[in-house]
């Protein structure tokens, strides 16, 4: 039965479930949103925040936009929210105002109304800071230019933490502020055609029958020209396109495979790169994970797509635990690393990582490098991979395995100076090294 939206929270089991008419639906993703925002700031990744709403279809649209526009524009609602507050107030109530704030901004034209649907909101949560909710919100719609104009800090002003402006400056002198600019956008929608099935341009040409338009911006990949639901795209659940960025179908090709080969792909879960390998050669395919829930969704997409792989549950890094000894003639490590080239999908990971997570993720890279290595066959190739943009866990990581291993060749990827891909309105930031065993 189609009803009222109702919306439950996990977070706080001793909260009843909320059961409204449709027209308190921005009450309650606000309500919700602020919930999501607040587990952001404690630790918790956003995915796994939002995951414990269970909601009506149109509340949990608007809980995600309202949370993922507000944690991507953070650093300057929090500089704006600091100015309207004159004391302290608990996180959770902070964070429905983060959210409100964000809502009177990006939809100014409703701005009465999401202060009135703000204040219901926060009236659940904390009925005596209702008339404060309204004040704040109020004083912000008089003296928006004001106080916009005084969030003169660089935190503000990019919205990102000053640590993560001063390390994008020093890697990319020329480029640091449109990296982070491009992390600021919101993602595009890019297919991967399997070549298997049909062509690009035949794929494109069943899009243009529905109505739907993409561009063709790399060997296999469609930049569709809106996000879309992937049920309302034809051919997934045949396997006949993925969804993947067109940075991350560049893993593939570049690893080089070819029939017959015994592949590793290391750190494989969910299986993107996986399936993309899988599409350009029959090979025998070894997928790792160490995550066991992740790895379930390896098999998931290989079934979709129609190919069969060892999949194992495994540290790529301790290799007693699954090599049988013979030796892979490729290998792909698409290493666990900050995931700084992919916040524009991810915003929550602006203020989750920590500078000192660099270095202890570049020392992991590291040993993971080390152990597969080991793996290789003579003459084989290992692809090595990061969705970063911070040169501590890329080319410091590559340069410091090649002075261990001096025979270690790193060889050239077409298009890609450094092996760096920098992120931009229309794919993600990435980073790769092809290096070769003599
Ligand atoms: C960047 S993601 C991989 C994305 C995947 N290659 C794709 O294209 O869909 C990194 C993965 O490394 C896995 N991981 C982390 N530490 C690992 C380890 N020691 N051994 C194997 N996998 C590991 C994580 O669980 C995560 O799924």
């Amino acid at each position: 039965m189609r009803g009222f939206p109702t919306l439950r929270l996990s977070s706080d089991p001793r909260r009843r479930p909320l059961t409204l008419s449709r027209s308190a639906n921005l009450e309650l993703a606000l309500y919700a949103a602020g919930e999501a925002i607040a587990a952001v700031r404690a630790g918790r990744s956003l995915s796994d925040a939002l995951a414990g709403l269970e909601a009506g279809a149109s509340v949990s649209a608007a809980v995600r936009d309202l949370a993922y526009g507000t944690l991507r524009n953070l650093g300057l609602l929090d500089a704006l929210l600091a100015q309207l507050l004159h004391k302290p107030v608990k996180p959770a109530l902070h964070a429905l105002l983060l959210a409100a704030l964000y809502q009177v901004r990006a939809r100014p034209q409703a701005s009465h109304t999401t202060v009135d649907q703000a204040v219901r909101a926060v009236a659940r949560l904390e009925p005596a800071a209702k008339g404060l909710a309204n004040a704040v919100l109020r004083n912000y719609l008089r003296q928006a230019d004001a106080l916009v104009a005084r969030c003169d800090s660089e935190v503000a002003h990019y919205s990102y933490p000053q640590w993560w402006i001063e390390r994008v400056r020093a890697a990319w002198p020329r480029r640091w502020e449109s990296v982070l600019n491009a992390g600021n956008l919101h993602p595009p929608m890019t297919l991967r055609v399997n070549r298997r099935r049909l062509t690009a341009a035949q794929y494109l040409a069943r899009l243009a029958e529905r109505g739907l338009a993409g561009e063709l911006i790399g060997e296999q990949a469609i930049l569709l020209e809106r996000p879309l639901p992937i049920e309302s795209l034809p051919g997934f659940s045949a396997g006949e396109i993925s969804v993947q960025d067109a940075g991350a179908q560049l893993a593939a090709p570049f690893l080089d495979v070819r029939p017959g080969m015994r592949v590793l792909d290391a750190c494989a879960a969910p299986g993107g790169k996986t399936g993309h390998i899988l599409e350009l050669a029959d090979c025998a395919l070894t997928a790792l994970d160490s995550d066991p829930a992740r790895v379930l969704r390896i098999g998931d997409n290989l079934a979709r797509l129609g190919f069969r792989a060892r999949v194992l549950c495994a540290d790529c890094a301790a290799p007693a635990g699954w090599s049988d000894g013979a030796p892979f003639e490729r290998i792909l490590l698409d290493a666990p690393c900050t995931a700084s080239g992919v916040v524009k999908r991810h915003p929550d990971i602006k203020w989750l990582r920590r500078e000192s997570d660099l270095a202890q993720l570049a020392a992991t890279q590291g040993r993971m490098l080390d152990a597969l290595w080991q793996q290789l066959a003579p003459g084989g190739k290992l692809l090595y991979a990061t969705c970063s943009v911070f040169p501590q866990e890329n080319a410091h990581t590559i340069d410091s395995f090649l002075a261990r291993r001096n025979e270690a060749r790193r060889l050239p990827l077409a298009g890609l100076e450094g092996g760096q891909l920098l992120p931009d309105a229309r794919h993600d930031g990435f980073f790769y090294a092809l290096l070769e065993k003599p």
